[in-house]
């Protein structure tokens, strides 16, 4: 068995994330390139749930089939193991993509620099905040005519409460793009556009005021002294500890198509990125050296195939090293489990592992002991926190079409919960079933899933909700007062605890106004506080 300690100080593990059409995909794809990992363009872009599939859910449950064969990309550069994590782009299944950063050290944020700071930026980036996840941002496009870096950099601060410091800065852009100096280590990188292809060309010089500037950018030259002037003057030195704990945003610039800045990237993404980090479970906080084996299931996919009703589950390594054939806990069903097949996916490969270690993702065949959030250990009794669940944004009711097939129908909705594709509440007075998505499309598979895996025959019917707010209060007599009084807006969730259904924004803002002793939460995570 391999040194643990240096296998973690090798690993780095993190996912790319982005509004759709930032240029997620097509950076992936380059980092792939880069370490070897693919041999040509466009292997990553196949498996890319498409555009024109909006409508057609079927497509998209095919490709998201296809998707798990990349869901951990793995390579190696420059002696590091990168365990790049993939996230759908479809916003209807960002509730993946939050899972999915539960289970990395941190990430890498595409902007595209025409559009700027999009609705589904601002969204992912609440959810690194939540965790404090190390951010390096890429602003990408800068071949088009974007916005004013300096512009981008203030909105970027202001929209994703984040604050930045650039590490390169670009060169005119859109047309006049000539390429990218970088901060960090004092370089021109130049952007030389033939017909053919773009080359990237790198020259050194360490003193801005070298006529090579000149010579090299021409008219240029001068207002990119004074922009790194400015912003020498204005951000300072880079402090990598200051990254570390999520506080500051290096900023890259470059055009992921024209694999121009890419490279830059993944160089100091590797030199500065976390290595796997220690993480907290209800009881204490677990440091990856140690001994013994504990890790988390984060995200699961199903076999839409009805023939083959297995699922996968995917385990993120925190300590210890896992062994396949070894007897771990699963702690929530008290349960000792063995694995004969643990695997890696790689674009489309298969690979039974034999051992993994800290920031490793691996998936496990699953006949439906786990859910998402289930812990694994060599024994101990610990659950690790933060894999939280979101109030979603669309709700609807579950009626119940075939009253012959109620068991299957309640069997189909806890499993389908259980992969997390939706929430479902209980009203508190009666029965009903409330199901929450982030997306529509959800409704389409949930339909569809339940009818041809369980048999079940399912109908929704729209109910206007704006928001699911977990409550909390420190005085149960108050708990008690509120879920009393607000019956009519009450529910549970699948681990019973109460949750309020507002109707509207302004609803929710009086009822947090009239009952200041009730705290309201807009994900489960407060369990885990
Ligand atoms: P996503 O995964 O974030 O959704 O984005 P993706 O990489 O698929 O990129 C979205 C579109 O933006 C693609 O064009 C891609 O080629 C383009 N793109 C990515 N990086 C750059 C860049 O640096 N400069 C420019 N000008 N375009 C870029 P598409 O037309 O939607 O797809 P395709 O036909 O090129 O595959």
């Amino acid at each position: 068995m391999a040194d643990i300690k240096n296998e973690i100080s090798k690993r780095k593990t993190f996912a790319i994330i982005s509004h759709p059409d930032a240029g997620k995909t097509t950076l992936t794809e380059k980092f792939l390139l880069y370490g070897g990992a693919i041999q040509t363009a466009g292997a990553v872009k196949s498996n890319k749930i498409k555009k024109s599939a909006t409508s057609d859910f079927m497509e998209i449950e095919r490709q998201r089939g296809i998707s798990v064969a990349t869901s951990v990309m793995t390579f190696e550069f420059k002696g590091m193991l990168i365990n790049l994590l993939d996230t759908p782009g479809h916003k209807d299944f960002a509730e993946d993509t939050y899972r999915t950063l539960t289970a990395v050290d941190s990430v890498i944020l595409v902007i595209d620099c025409v559009k700027g700071v999009e609705e589904q930026t601002e969204k992912l980036m609440e959810v690194c905040r939540m965790r404090d996840t190390p951010v390096i941002v890429f602003v990408n496009k800068l071949d088009r005519d974007g916005k004013d870096p300096f512009d981008l950099m203030d909105e970027i601060e202001a929209k994703l409460d984040i604050r930045l410091h650039p590490l390169s800065w670009p060169i005119n852009r859109g047309p006049f793009f000539k390429g990218v100096y970088n901060i960090f280590d004092r370089n021109l990188n130049l952007f030389r556009a033939s017909s053919q292809k773009v080359e990237e060309e790198y020259v050194s010089i360490s003193n801005l005021d070298n006529e090579e500037l000149d010579r090299q950018i021409g008219r240029d030259a001068d207002q990119l002294r004074t922009d790194i002037e400015l912003i020498e003057g204005v951000y300072g030195d880079f402090d990598t500890s200051t990254y570390l704990s999520g506080k500051i945003a290096p900023v890259f610039f470059g055009s992921a198509i024209n694999n121009f800045g890419v490279r830059e990237l993944l160089e100091t993404f590797i030199r500065i990125a976390p290595n796997p980090r220690p993480r907290y479970t209800d009881t204490r906080l677990v440091e990856p050296e140690e001994k013994k084996f504990s890790g988390f299931i984060f995200k699961i996919h199903a076999n839409i195939d009805p023939n083959h009703r297995n699922r996968i589950a995917f385990l993120r390594i925190c300590s210890g090293v896992f062994e396949r054939n070894k007897f771990y806990k699963h702690v929530r069903l008290d349960k000792e489990m063995r694995f004969s097949s643990p695997a890696t996916f790689m674009a489309s490969e298969k690979n039974i592992i034999d051992e993994a270690y800290p920031g490793d993702v691996i998936g496990l065949y699953d006949t439906g002991n786990f859910k998402i959030g289930d812990t694994l250990t060599e024994g101990e009794k610990m659950t690790y926190k933060g894999i939280p669940s979101f109030s979603p944004e669309i709700f609807r009711e579950l009626i119940n079409k075939d009253p012959m097939k109620t068991k299957q129908l309640e069997k189909g909705i806890m499993q389908l919960t259980e992969e997390g594709v939706a929430q479902v509440f209980t009203i508190l007075h009666g029965s009903t079933k409330i199901i929450g998505t982030v997306g529509d499309l959800q409704f389409d598979v949930i339909q569809y899933r339940l009818k041809n895996e369980y048999g079940a025959s399912a109908e929704f019917r729209p109910i206007n909700y704006y928001k699911a707010c977990w409550i909390t209060a420190e005085d149960p007599t108050e708990m008690n007062n509120f879920i009393r009084t607000k019956a009519n807006y009450m529910a549970y969730d699948r681990e019973n605890n109460p949750v309020f259904l507002a109707s509207s924004e302004w609803i929710l803002k009086l009822t947090q106004q009239d009952y200041p002793a009730i705290q309201f939460h807009f994900s489960s995570e407060f369990k885990t506080d």
